[in-house]
């Protein structure tokens, strides 16, 4: 019996940090069709981590052709797609040149390393730099709450300088620290070619994000564009004016002319070009795939809180239209802005740099398992790790603790630790992680409300390829002390950027509250609740701190 889709359909582009998909959903959220392709990271050096941006832009074009064919073995012509979203992995930077559309080097993928020395450096020189500005733009900068730094603070705070400009601390996850280290690299006295230079000279340098990439190949050039989502993830946008900030762009040294018009998340950006197999198809959803996932699972209102689990993890807090400034480690971004006059949402956010990756790891690096499905299985045949600790520091840490230092470590191994206790270790280290993040989130919150006492989120909606393991999803609400909601449709990105495309495109309003049909969308969830005594609970959190001070080097 073949199904039956509700009209319009709109398709969603999903690029990612190890795939790349297109999915096709009907007016009420169903899938209609759908193809993935995975691809290879480039790695180069240790701590180096690159794409082709040609690969990116192929694994999509060739995903929306097998949907379409799908689509059209369903008898659904491709004019019944009325509008397609764009979603990503953030903070990775492409440069190209606008007259031959080639990258100038491969992409820098966000959890790549290299530029530790530059956040160092610019740390460093950050005061000095504030020393260099004229009276009128020191007035601009205090006025916004960037000032020097004592030498005395702490290497976080030092690194957050710029936390009231742009929500995010001098680190090298950040699209503006790539884009520096690739400027210095060019300037070292022995660098034998500097297209980066010759090209700016010209008038032809595109520096932007995986979302400017694919957008402006598949408007066949005419649009260079981002969204405030992915805007805010370079660490030159600013966060009041959703505008590249001057400052930031002298202190990075980029011209902004190179830069992308930032637009809001939804509304028509261009159509495909005229030789795509989508020709004359509005683009009109956009967002980073992180902010993709909180629309996506509908959380709209102040205080809905997501994870998603992927290659890293990623929690995202709605706050509303207030930014709110982290104490405790986390970032503030942009979460949607639906449409050029809607005002902005913002969120919290704590970035885990390595999840799903640790289970890659221990699958096709240590052999432990042959798939990462048996981790699941085996953790799930031991009642403790035996006393073992896993933190997956491979990237650094990243939030709440930003330490660039810290190292991968697995600890209390014994005679007696076999595969099961490493598997549960590294499961219990996706949720810890997670709850270190939740907590900081619950700290900002508090002290924002002027309220110590202020109670938890009770629920935290959950989705990613790691939430496959039902086990991790018990032990997350067991960790957190929280209801976790999976929902059964587990493509949330694709279907928030889905969401944004309708939205742009005039299909339905953004709508929150009861009277929100696509507030709906997706369906059925499986609620998840904990049932772990508090003091188990208690003493695993506090050994699992006691891991993180070991990876950082610390006294424990
Ligand atoms: O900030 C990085 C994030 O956007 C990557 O997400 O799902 O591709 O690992 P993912």
């Amino acid at each position: 019996q073949p199904r039956a889709f509700a009209l319009p359909f709109v398709g969603a582009i999903d690029q990612g940090t190890t795939s790349t998909r297109f999915i096709v959903f009907d007016r009420a959220g169903a899938m209609v069709a759908s193809h993935h392709e995975k691809f290879s990271s480039i790695l180069p050096k240790e701590g180096w981590v690159e794409h082709d941006p040609h690969v990116l832009l192929d694994t999509a074009n060739r995903c929306i052709a097998a949907c379409l064919a799908s689509m059209e073995a369903l008898g659904f012509p491709k004019d019944s797609i009325k509008a397609v979203g764009v979603t990503n992995q953030r903070e990775t930077l492409v440069v190209w040149d606008r007259s031959t559309g080639n990258p100038l080097c491969p992409a820098i993928v966000w959890n790549d390393t290299r530029t530790v020395g530059t956040v160092n450096r610019l740390t460093a020189g950050a005061n000095d730099f504030l020393d260099t500005l004229s009276p009128a733009e020191r007035d601009t900068a205090n006025a916004a709450g960037v000032q020097a730094t004592p030498r005395a603070d702490s290497d976080f705070s030092r690194r957050n300088i710029f936390q009231r400009l742009c929500g995010l601390p001098l680190a090298t996850y950040f699209s503006a620290l790539k884009w520096r280290w690739l400027v210095d690299a060019e300037a070292e006295p022995g660098a034998k070619a500097r297209p980066i230079a010759d090209t700016r000279a010209r008038g032809d340098l595109c520096v932007s994000t995986v979302d400017s990439w694919l957008i402006w190949n598949m408007t066949g050039r005419a649009s260079f564009v981002t969204d405030v989502t992915n805007a805010s993830r370079t660490m030159l946008m600013n966060l009041s004016t959703l505008k590249w900030d001057p400052l930031l762009c002298r202190f990075f040294d980029i011209d902004p002319a190179c830069l992308p018009e930032i637009r809001s998340s939804a509304e028509v950006y261009g159509h495909f070009a005229k030789d795509h197999p989508l020709a004359g198809i509005p683009l009109s959803g956009c967002a980073g795939d992180q902010q993709a996932a909180l629309v996506g699972h509908s959380c709209f209102a102040d205080g809905d809180t997501k994870s998603t689990y992927g290659t890293g993890c990623f929690i995202l807090s709605n706050t509303g239209e207030r930014p709110v400034f982290s104490k405790h480690g986390l970032l503030t971004t942009v979460a949607y802005q639906m449409g050029p006059t809607a005002p902005p949402a913002y969120a919290i956010e704590g970035s885990v740099a390595c999840a799903g990756v640790a289970l890659d790891w221990l699958r096709d690096k240590m052999g432990v398992v042959n798939t990462t499905e048996e981790i699941s299985t085996y953790a799930a045949e031991v009642d403790t790790t035996a006393g073992v600790h896993f933190v997956p520091a491979f990237s650094g840490l990243f939030a709440p603790y930003w330490r660039s230092d810290a190292q991968g470590i697995i600890t209390g191994l014994t005679q007696f630790t076999d595969r099961r206790h490493l598997c549960r270790a590294a499961l219990e280290a996706i949720a810890h992680q997670t709850c270190d993040v939740l907590d900081a989130i619950q700290m900002d919150r508090a002290s924002a409300a002027g309220d110590s006492s202020a109670q938890p989120d009770t629920t935290l909606y959950v989705d990613g390829g790691v939430t496959h393991s039902d086990f991790l999803v018990q032990l997350q609400s067991d960790l957190a002390g929280v209801a976790v909601e999976r929902p059964h449709m587990r493509e949330v990105t694709a279907l928030g950027a889905a969401y944004l495309a309708g939205v742009g495109a005039g299909l339905w309003p953004h709508a929150t509250g009861p009277d929100a049909d696509q507030a709906s969308l997706l369906g059925s969830r499986q609620s998840f609740r904990p049932n772990i005594a508090p003091e188990k609970c208690q003493i695993m959190r506090q050994d699992w701190k006691q891991a993180i001070a070991r990876s950082c080097g610390d006294q424990v």
